[in-house]
């Protein structure tokens, strides 16, 4: 039983449903400066789905299969990556301010050097064999998730002429729910690529695109080591963090 649902003695089921995202938080699934969106948008309006027991659960992971250097890309490989160490932590949160414990957060990301270790990365940027680029880990009791790693550089991705994507980091997150599932990207203050970035641009609401750039953290950084950034994640609602179209 999760908290979105509860059972009555009677063995009846109330279904507690979340609540909609405000539109203009999130990015629109077509938008054309953004080019692969004018292939894969939807040509049909959206068909609104209830939310019944199928939407307001979902799969439930435990600590098994999470590996203790999963959460620190920097000790993957024999030898430490190249780049700026960083560390990055924040709370996941629902729409009532409340702490998601024990939920899986996934990232992905470029190397230092804006590069993928992927076959369909052909940005002529060195790979290095220290560093893949994936990590996972489970958020505590209090919600909070914390990953060690190095800052991603910019990389080209061919969208427009001279386009660069800002330094960022993918989530992927479960939640308690397939309701709350959320894919997104996490973006470095100040960038100077933000005007010029279509997928960052694409989310109407000026508030809402600010929730997916994380804040540096002099409490999190640690002396001689790694600069600390802070980067909380809210699932469903109002104040919702925008999702990936
Ligand atoms: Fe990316």
């Amino acid at each position: 039983m999760t908290q979105s649902h509860r059972q009555f003695e009677s063995g009846a089921i109330q279904v507690v449903t979340y609540r909609r995202h405000d539109p203009a938080t999130q990015p629109p699934s077509l938008y054309e400066p953004y080019r692969a969106t004018v292939r894969r948008a939807p040509r049909q309006p959206l068909v609104l789905l209830p939310h019944t027991l199928s939407e307001i659960t979902g799969p439930v992971y435990g600590h098994q299969p999470i590996a203790e250097t999963d959460n620190d890309l920097t000790r993957q490989h024999e030898g430490a990556p190249l780049g700026e160490r960083i560390i990055l932590t924040g709370r996941v949160l629902d729409d009532d301010g409340r702490p998601v414990p024990h939920t899986l957060v996934e990232i992905w990301q470029a190397n230092a050097a804006g590069r993928y270790r992927h076959h369909n990365d052909n940005h002529p940027a060195p790979l290095d064999p220290n560093f893949t680029g994936a990590g996972r880990t489970l958020t505590g009791e209090d919600g909070r998730y914390r990953f060690t790693t190095v800052k991603p550089g910019a990389y080209p991705w061919k969208n427009h002429d001279n386009a660069w994507r800002p330094a960022h980091i993918h989530f992927s997150l479960f939640g308690n729910a397939f309701a709350t599932r959320l894919v997104t990207q996490m973006y470095f203050p100040g960038d100077p690529l933000f005007p010029f970035d279509p997928i960052f641009q694409s989310i109407p609401d000026e508030r809402a695109r600010q929730r997916l750039i994380a804040s540096f953290d002099l409490a999190t950084t640690q002396p001689e080591w790694a600069l600390g950034f802070q980067f909380d994640i809210v699932l469903r609602g109002r104040e919702a963090t925008p999702f990936e179209t």
